[in-house]
């Protein structure tokens, strides 16, 4: 068990940890985006792939929703396939991510180079540590990387998609070729995220999007061996472990399995039930329906309620939307959703 924090350590940290805190921390997917006019702004001059390459450019656009609202985490501007880009893979946004070459042979599993950080996506790492200089006080940052099934994906897809029905078919058509290449992903991914903590990100969150794709065995035998392989070697980092799983209702016992101290939790699933079947190790994030900020005021904070409610009195809540915020949202609700969130939470 580790030692308790100090009361200096951030809220946001303490309830990863599931200790006491004075008030429930919130943080919002893609927080940093197109919502923002400042974000749009920056964007009407120069272009995602460049933003994300530039050490000053990323930093800055991470904090410029930590400057706007008293959010109390951010999480680095990048995207889930930058480190592949970093490996050499051929790829655009548009503004999803599009694989020139997608992946559907051992041959070009077996050519896929390990990825070196430090010399791959150092610009990343610059980000970090130039985010961590201009942070406010009490407002950590999050570093993160895209789970390798999540990554599987888009690489043998080539492209997003709902289904993701070539991805899919991988899986059952060559299992031992689709393991191999969870196995490199995770090792990359490892790699990634543990140089993101050496440069100063203080926890690290993995995005597993597509679970909701799978059945339970196919979770387990390929999404979950990948996130295990990922995040094993990080345990011993001291920094809280965060994985959000998308549409994984039906997988949350096989989740309850993985060594995390965060479960992200997309808002089908009531927090309740979720916390019931992960246990009283592990905390939650989430999961209001980004929908949600489309409501009057009322109803908005009528809708935050129901959240803290359904995760409850004990430690362990942070506060998020389900998934990605929408660009259409108005930045006012969520100044409106932050505050309630701090109001209504206040112990
Ligand atoms: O604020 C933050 O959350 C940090 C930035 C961030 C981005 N992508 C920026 C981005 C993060 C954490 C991601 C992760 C990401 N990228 C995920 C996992 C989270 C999730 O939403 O499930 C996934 C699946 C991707 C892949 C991806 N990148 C898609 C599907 C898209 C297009 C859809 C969209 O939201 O625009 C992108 C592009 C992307 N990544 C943009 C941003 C701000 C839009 C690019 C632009 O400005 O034109």
């Amino acid at each position: 068990m580790a030692a308790r924090m100090s009361p200096d350590t951030p809220v946001f940290l303490r309830a990863c940890r599931r200790e006491p805190v004075p008030y429930t921390p919130v943080w919002i997917m893609r927080q940093a985006g197109r919502y923002l006019p400042e974000y749009r702004e920056l964007r009407a001059r120069v272009d995602f792939v460049t933003l994300t390459r530039s050490a000053e450019l990323a930093a800055e656009v991470t904090l410029q929703p930590v400057r706007r609202f008293p959010l109390d985490a951010a999480i680095l501007f990048s995207d889930i396939m930058t480190p592949l880009q970093g490996m050499g893979i051929g790829l655009e946004f548009e503004p999803g991510p599009i694989v020139r070459e997608p992946i559907r042979s051992r041959a070009q599993i077996e050519a896929l180079p390990a990825l070196v950080p430090e010399r791959d996506v150092p610009f990343v790492l610059e980000a970090v540590r130039l985010t961590r200089a201009g942070a406010p006080a009490g407002v950590p940052l999050i570093g993160f990387a895209g789970a390798p099934f999540t990554l599987l994906c888009y690489l043998v897809c080539g492209k997003p998609s709902k289904e993701f029905s070539a991805a899919r078919a991988f899986l059952y058509a060559e299992p031992e070729a689709a393991e191999q290449l969870i196995d490199r992903l995770a090792d990359a991914m490892s790699a990634y995220l543990r140089a993101q903590a050496a440069a100063g990100a203080q926890a690290l969150m993995l995005f597993e999007s597509w679970a909701g794709l799978l059945g339970p065995p196919e979770y387990r035998r390929f999404a979950l061996r990948g996130a295990r392989r990922t995040l094993a070697a990080l345990r011993t980092l001291g920094v809280p472990l965060i994985y959000y799983a998308n549409q994984a209702s039906a997988l949350m016992e096989v989740v309850a399995e993985l060594d995390v101290d965060v479960v992200g939790v997309d808002w089908r699933s009531p927090l309740g039930s979720v916390r019931r079947t992960l246990g009283p190790q592990k905390a939650v994030q989430g999961n209001l329906d980004p929908a949600a900020l489309f409501a009057a005021p009322q109803e908005l904070e009528r809708q935050v309620d129901g959240v803290l409610a359904e995760a409850g009195h004990e430690p362990g809540h942070i506060f998020n939307l389900g998934h990605g915020i929408w660009p259409e949202t108005d930045p006012g609700a969520v100044a409106r959703l932050i505050d309630h969130v701090h109001e209504r939470s206040r112990r």
